[in-house]
């Protein structure tokens, strides 16, 4: 059975251990730890039969005007359940009250914001942990 919680109880480093899946630079369980303490609002999903953290998604905010969401994942073996779409809305819920609420993601996620009513827009970002080479294939893309 999937639980969702908005706090910590329970959870330990090593239970946010598994992450940052295919990323270069996967934050450790700890930094994991580290980013939802310091979030506005998370919500997290829990297999309470495996006591596993199955997904999670984190909020950013002034409190006011402006949200942003950073990262919003479902491990690969609980995916395509509707965790995701469980977290988003939830999420959403807690940020009902604030009128400007940003993410960005790859073009072929836009589908999957745009059922949850966001559209597309356009940003300008800084990724410290990529090549020159990578900095360069970003910068000429149109
Ligand atoms: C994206 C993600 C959070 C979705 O969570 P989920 O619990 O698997 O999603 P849900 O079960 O709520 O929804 C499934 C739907 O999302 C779609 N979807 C999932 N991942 C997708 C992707 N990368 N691109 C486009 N659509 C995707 C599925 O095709 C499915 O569509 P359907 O309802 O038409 O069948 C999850 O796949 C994930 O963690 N991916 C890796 C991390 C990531 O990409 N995070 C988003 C960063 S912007």
């Amino acid at each position: 059975m999937i639980n969702y919680q908005s706090d910590l109880f329970g959870i330990t480093p090593d239970m946010l251990s598994h992450f940052c899946v295919g990323w270069s630079c996967p934050l450790s369980g700890e930094e994991m730890k580290h980013v939802l303490e310091h979030s506005y609002r998370f919500i997290l999903s829990l297999d309470t039969k495996k006591n596993r953290v199955a997904g999670f998604v984190n909020s950013l905010s002034d409190g006011v005007h402006f949200a942003f969401i950073p990262m919003l994942e479902v491990l690969p073996e609980y995916q395509n359940q509707g965790i995701g779409t469980e977290l988003l809305t939830k999420l959403l819920a807690e940020l009902k009250d604030i009128p400007c609420i940003d993410l960005t993601c790859d073009a072929e996620m836009q589908p999957y914001y745009a059922r949850f009513g966001m559209f597309k827009s356009h940003g300008m970002v800084f990724r410290k942990y990529l090549s020159p080479e990578q900095i360069k294939f970003y910068r000429n893309r149109t």
